[in-house]
């Protein structure tokens, strides 16, 4: 099958070898088998099967969500209404709200009801120009529910079109019957994690480490047994107060470490010099009500590749937009939007290891595709409804 995209304004893409923001006037892009073979003029043998007018769209790859806990079983409106009234997000987990009442619902909600509750987001999702999109387990906490969790993620990658990362988190917090956290550390390491890479439903391990979750000693020892299966390391850090997480994910060499939001300078340094990208996520922060912003602009300084994501949770943020996650980027973390929509592309992929088949325009890459009814990337953020976005393209078919 070989498809031709004609009457293109522009692509507008991050370029690797030019280190920018490229804007390129082209004839066509020629897709074969999902992948774009061609930029540029078709050739004249070539036997064309479809023919897509791109209207004068500018193109873009398509958004790359790296951080999502996409599998949930149920809203938290009550959370939202405590916080509303005063109560903070640290302290309506410690009354049993928060994640804890996540994880209830999801070990009380069958398999198929999980699923058809995370297909009406993913519609939505892709709405909003999201191709690929990583999800964590996390709300389950038990050997089968975790899997359950992992199991309705290959199943969505199966029935939809957009792609799923598969990230195990069975470190996003303590379940309510263990007495002993150090008991549950030893069942993730000794259980869960081989059971999960042995039936190959994760690619990455990622562990909440916050003061009141996660200590160092214990992200250490469940990273070891994630590294030892074959999972590589994601990690949570410094969300609400610097716990050094930066530091730690420098000493991991984790893919990414993500929130940031009050890391310090020496910390971030040493995620740079072992090739830790640096995922902000300011849905949060805006979600939580907060004003702590992590600092684009320290992060850059000290020599890190910003990736942005939504962090789409039923608890801290309900945004899934990427183009609203871009928006407050550039209004509250110091991002340029060049930065915003590398963060969003190119740097997005680095944060799943997937920058050599995604996140940019370039041939033998997935043509997965945003037309986008605007004269520059700039109109993104701005328009943040996403309502300037006329088509979504994956893997070379509309959507
Ligand atoms: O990234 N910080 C930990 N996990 C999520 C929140 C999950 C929840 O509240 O349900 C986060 O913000
Ligand atoms: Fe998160």
């Amino acid at each position: 099958m070989i498809t031709k995209i004609y009457n293109i304004k522009n692509i507008t893409t991050y370029d690797p070898t030019l280190d920018k923001i490229v804007v390129e006037d082209v004839d066509s892009i020629i897709i074969k088998n999902g992948r774009i073979i061609k930029i540029g003029l078709a050739d004249e043998d070539l036997i064309i099967n479809q023919e897509i007018d791109a209207k004068q769209t500018i193109i873009t790859p398509g958004f790359i969500d790296s951080h999502t806990h996409l599998i949930f079983a149920s809203n938290r409106a009550n959370d939202f209404l405590s916080r509303v009234s005063g109560k903070s997000y640290i302290e309506i987990a410690e009354s049993g709200g928060g994640i804890k009442s996540s994880i209830k619902s999801l070990r009380n909600t069958p398999k198929d009801e999980l699923l058809n509750r995370c297909l009406k987001d993913i519609n939505n999702i892709i709405k909003a120009g999201t191709t690929t999109i990583e999800a964590k387990s996390g709300y389950g906490l038990t050997l089968e529910d975790e899997i359950k969790s992992l199991e309705v993620m290959k199943d969505l990658n199966q029935e939809t079109n957009i792609d799923i990362v598969p990230t195990f988190m069975g470190a996003h917090d303590f379940p309510k019957e263990v007495s002993d956290k150090d008991d549950y550390v030893n069942l993730i390491c000794n259980e869960m994690i081989p059971k999960v890479a042995s039936r190959k439903l994760a690619e990455f391990c990622d562990i909440f480490c916050e003061k009141g979750y996660f200590s160092h000693e214990q992200t250490k020892k469940i990273c070891d047994s994630a590294k030892i299966n074959n999972l590589q390391v994601k990690l949570h850090v410094d969300e609400f107060e610097d716990f050094n997480g930066a530091y730690l994910a420098g000493e991991l060499k984790a893919v990414s470490a993500d929130h940031l939001m009050k890391s310090n300078s020496k910390g971030l340094r040493h995620m740079a010099k072992n090739g830790v990208v640096a995922t902000i996520l300011p849905g949060t922060t805006l979600f939580l009500g907060l004003n702590t912003y992590a600092d684009g602009r320290k992060i850059i300084d000290a020599g890190c590749d910003i990736a942005l994501a939504s962090d789409y949770n039923p608890g801290s943020c309900t945004i899934y937009s990427i183009p609203i996650i871009m928006a407050l980027s550039c209004l509250y973390c110091g991002l340029s939007v060049e930065e915003a929509f590398k963060g969003v592309t190119y740097n997005a992929a680095k944060a799943i290891n997937r920058q050599n088949s995604i996140g940019i325009v370039r041939e033998n890459y997935f043509a997965d595709l945003l037309f986008w009814d605007i004269n520059s990337i700039a109109e993104i953020p701005y328009w943040f409804n996403s309502d300037k976005l006329s088509m979504v393209m994956k893997k070379g078919k509309l959507v």
